[in-house]
């Protein structure tokens, strides 16, 4: 089992399979956004040593982001791979949802378990301004086809920006009064590229709240404000779904955390938020042995940084977001 010194197991791993995107939200990344040449990202034997020697280590659940991890080629039989590797019993992806109508049933076929699909807003011209590229019809149908292949339970994600969707908040609350989805309204964080709109235009977690229960009624909050993850759920009326704020900057949940990420490059990224990282990719092409690599990541895990310094003014500027996968 990882742990890290101040006592916290690390069991969850997320992967980046590509920095690539198919769209380009606004507090992501910059419309002229360059990526990494495909010989950087880790290649399918790769990414399958990798998941090997996480799960070797104790990484039972795994998720699987971008970029866009939908936009990478042969993402069903790397799908297929994790999900058959000894030791993996979790197996997600954050998608935007884009290419689920044609891959929605050979993901679930391949093994993935779950989706949490990006969705900001329900109107379609807002859709595209926050996306620049995006067509709210495609998600929308990615979400019945992942609903349709069983993808369940499903999450979806929203990014609230002011100036462009926060009050939006409202019809995508009400999703939860006809779907079991659990619908997580996420404080927009800072990193190097678009930092100014990211930290001017953040909402926090308790205007959406207030928003929220102004309109639609009094928010029961759920398991006694326990985390789900990193999500704080509530509950609407007479709702079949969830809502979850998920307050990374007002309200760390730092304490709790039992992540790391391995970034589509190959470093192990071990806060989101904090630059600090171990490259993993170089030394496997240079012929470290397994024992090696897993000495590192052990190493890595024990001295992962207790928490962010958003508080302090310290911003990860080593990195976009699209890099490191959410
Ligand atoms: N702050 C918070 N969430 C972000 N995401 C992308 N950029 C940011 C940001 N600056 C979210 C997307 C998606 C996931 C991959 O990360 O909405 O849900
Ligand atoms: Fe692409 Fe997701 Fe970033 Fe939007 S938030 S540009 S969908 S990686």
């Amino acid at each position: 089992m990882a742990l890290d010194k101040f006592g916290r197991s690390i069991s969850y791993l997320r992967i980046s399979l590509t920095d690539h995107c198919n769209l380009r939200c606004v507090y992501c990344m910059p419309e002229d956004m360059t990526f990494r040449p495909n010989a950087d990202l880790m290649q399918d034997d790769e990414v399958l040593f990798f998941t090997n020697l996480f799960a070797s280590l104790g990484f039972h659940k795994m998720r699987l982001t971008g970029g866009e991890p939908t936009v990478r080629a042969n993402i069903v039989e790397l799908v297929q791979g994790i999900s058959s590797t000894p030791g993996v019993r979790s197996l997600s992806m954050t998608t935007n949802g884009v290419m689920l109508k044609k891959l929605a049933a050979s993901l679930a076929a391949a093994g993935l378990k779950r989706v949490n699909i990006s969705l900001d807003t329900l109107d379609p011209e807002k859709f595209r301004r926050l996306t620049r590229w995006g067509n709210l019809e495609d998600v929308w149908m990615g979400l019945q086809a992942a609903e349709d292949a069983g993808l369940a339970p499903i999450k979806i994600n929203a990014v609230v920006v002011r100036g462009y969707n926060e009050r939006d908040v409202l019809e995508i609350a009400k999703l939860t009064l006809e779907h079991p989805w659990q619908v997580r309204f996420i404080e927009m964080m800072p990193f190097a590229g678009a930092t100014e709109l990211q930290v001017n235009q953040v909402v926090d977690w308790e205007e959406m709240h207030r928003r929220i229960e102004r309109a639609l009624g009094t928010l029961e909050i759920v398991d006694n404000g326990k985390l789900d993850g990193e999500a704080r759920l509530f509950h609407l009326p007479g709702a079949v779904g969830d809502i979850g704020f998920i307050s990374s900057v007002t309200k760390p949940f730092c304490a709790t955390c039992n992540r790391a990420r391995l970034t589509a490059d190959g470093r192990l990224r071990l806060c989101l938020l904090r630059e600090k990282e171990v490259d993993l990719l170089t030394p496997l092409r240079k012929g470290a042995s397994a024992e090696d690599l897993r000495a590192m990541i052990l190493d890595g895990i024990w001295h992962k940084p207790w928490g962010h310094g958003l508080e302090q003014g310290i911003i990860p500027l080593n990195r976009v977001m699209s890099e490191i996968g959410g």
